[in-house]
């Protein structure tokens, strides 16, 4: 029997001592799709970005030839799609050559980038390479507010000329969205703007609270009146745009009485590969501290890694619960919420998400999220490799 998402389902928890005893890569087959990060350089500084807060220099990057082996290593063992994202995947000058390599080993390939440092050179060169697919970030929808979130001058006139070219050259398209307060007026422009881009999909992503975006917590937090039109005009736009455009549409889970289903749970459907070529089972799994991750540099395969390493086992299935998870009914369900996020909020990753309204915290984060919502605090800390700038008072 399998999952909606052709999953098998995960072991209870009086099958946890036998599924020890065997391994994984029965009931975990490697995922589908693979997050490369190929780089955390990027001209951007949004204040919410998914990137750990301690950023990977450089001189820590994998080389070439090494992420060249990652790909034919992936396409072996069953892997069908990468996503080559950052920091911005552009800023590294090999990015044709690894494309090119993406293709000829078999892998479907997809762009995530913020698209400020390409050039209709450089697009028509990754087509030629065999890419399949861009995807766009946006910040909102006109250059005051989308330079000042970004923390960079003049992006979003170049974003949209990125879009057009994207679609003269016939790739698919997909606009990202990222939601908070100081943007979510503008969501009816951007889902126009997505049309008017002739995109196949949208994702409006509210922002999820760890790392960068924690940090920002308070300049970011939408009210529940801004949460609740927002999901009323998503609504609306899926019944008007069926057929022309797909939406997306993340909620944050702070305003919810059930947390998310993280990463599909803990090392079931999802891995990443950081620029210094550790893989992780999520893009914020570094800032669980204690935990060992194991890196494509090891003697160690990517198939042993995911199947066998300690990391990806120690909150797979449902056998490392605490309480209210560990006798909840919907506990193969979601998991538990997010990892990262019970450790960040709680101190402990093995605590249920407080984002759920059965954890004790959940009211008191509910609350602060309310409060922080209806506050004062409007200046971004700049993501950087300095740990962070503060914007000056004026908004510069
Ligand atoms: Fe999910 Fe745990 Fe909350 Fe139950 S108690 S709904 S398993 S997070
Ligand atoms: Fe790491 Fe949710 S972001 S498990």
């Amino acid at each position: 029997m399998t999952d909606v998402l052709g999953n098998p389902p995960p072991p209870s928890d009086s099958l946890a001592v036998l599924e020890k005893q065997r391994s994984t890569a029965e009931t975990f087959g490697i995922p589908l799709a693979v997050l490369l990060e190929i780089t955390h350089r990027c001209p951007l500084q949004c204040p919410y970005c998914s990137n750990p807060v301690e950023l990977d220099r450089s001189t820590k990057e994998l080389t070439t030839d090494e992420w060249k082996k990652v790909l034919g290593e992936l396409a072996e063992i069953g892997v069908l799609q990468v996503h080559f994202s950052g920091g911005e995947p552009t800023a590294r000058k090999d990015l044709v050559e690894l494309v090119r390599h993406a293709s000829d080993v078999g892998l479907y390939t997809n762009l995530i980038t913020s698209a400020v440092l390409l050039t209709r050179a450089k697009l028509g060169e990754l087509a030629d390479a065999g890419l399949c697919h861009v995807q766009i970030s946006f910040q909102g929808i006109e250059e005051g507010l989308t330079d000042r979130v970004a923390g960079y001058k003049g992006g979003h006139r170049k974003k949209l000329e990125v879009a057009k070219w994207t679609r003269e050259l016939d790739l698919p398209l997909t606009v990202n969205a990222v939601m908070h307060r100081q943007n979510l007026h503008q969501l009816p422009e951007i889902i126009q703007m997505a049309v008017d881009l002739d995109a196949d999909r949208l994702e409006v992503a509210n922002v999820q609270y760890y790392g960068w975006a924690l940090k920002n917590r308070a300049a970011l937090m939408p009210t529940v009146a801004q949460l609740d039109e927002c999901t009323r005009l998503v609504e609306e736009a899926r019944e008007r745009l069926k057929g022309t455009l797909a939406i997306d549409y993340v909620v944050p889970d702070y305003y919810a009485l059930r947390p998310k289903k993280c990463m599909g749970g803990w090392g079931r459907q999802f891995f990443n590969i950081s620029p210094a070529g550790k893989v992780l089972p999520c893009h914020a799994a570094e800032s669980i501290t204690g935990l060992e991750f194991e890196s494509v540099r090891s003697n160690h395969s990517i198939a042993w890694i995911w199947q066998n390493s300690e990391a990806f086992n120690r909150y797979r299935g449902t056998g490392w619960m605490k309480e209210p998870c560990k006798s909840c009914e919907f506990r193969e369900i979601d998991f538990g919420g997010c990892r990262c996020q019970a450790y960040a909020l709680t101190g402990d990753a093995a605590n249920t998400d407080p984002a759920c309204a059965l954890s004790p915290l959940h009211e008191t984060i509910f609350k602060q999220a309310e409060a922080e919502a209806e506050g004062e605090t409007n200046r971004f800390l700049y993501r950087n490799f300095a740990g962070g700038t503060l914007e000056s008072e004026n908004g510069a």
